[in-house]
């Protein structure tokens, strides 16, 4: 039995996105697309980003962007697809278990097959 408490709150959404870009920005390939591709203003990123994780997650309804054109636009590889996930399972497991972080795992998984799919950069999901 895992000691580590399940998301629950606003509080950990917003740790697991601060850690989970806080490895991004160390990582050797993922970094790029964030601070020289796009140029990101965090201030602007990462509160967006706890919308998108907390309609997914607490069910808050926040969110309502269009995440697909934006990645779309962006020079990816599968393998940065593997490496995003790695870092998020990581960073989600790092601080927390239950059913709540297992499906954070899940719906991350899923978007990324998604993406993958749709950019024509892997196998075909029905959806
Ligand atoms: C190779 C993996 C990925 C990379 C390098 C990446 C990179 C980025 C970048 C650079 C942006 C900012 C785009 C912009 O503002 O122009 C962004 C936005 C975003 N990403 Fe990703 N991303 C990846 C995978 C994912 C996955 C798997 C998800 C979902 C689980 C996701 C969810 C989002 C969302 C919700 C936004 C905000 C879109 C909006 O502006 O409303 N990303 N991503």
């Amino acid at each position: 039995m895992s000691n580590k408490k399940d998301i629950q709150s606003e509080e950990d959404i917003q740790l697991m996105v601060n850690s989970f870009y806080d490895k991004v920005n160390k990582h050797h390939s993922l970094s790029y697309f964030f601070n020289e591709y796009v140029k990101i203003d965090w201030k602007h990123h990462l509160p967006k980003m706890y919308d998108f994780w907390s309609s997914l997650l607490l069910g808050t309804m926040r969110y309502s962007g269009q995440p697909f054109p934006k990645h779309l636009a962006l020079p990816l590889k599968k393998e940065n697809f593997d490496d995003w996930l790695a870092l998020f399972f990581e960073t989600v497991d790092e601080h927390f278990s239950g059913p709540v972080a297992d499906e954070a795992k899940i719906r991350a998984s899923n978007i990324a097959r998604i993406f993958i799919s749709r950019m024509g950069l892997g196998e075909p999901v029905k959806n």
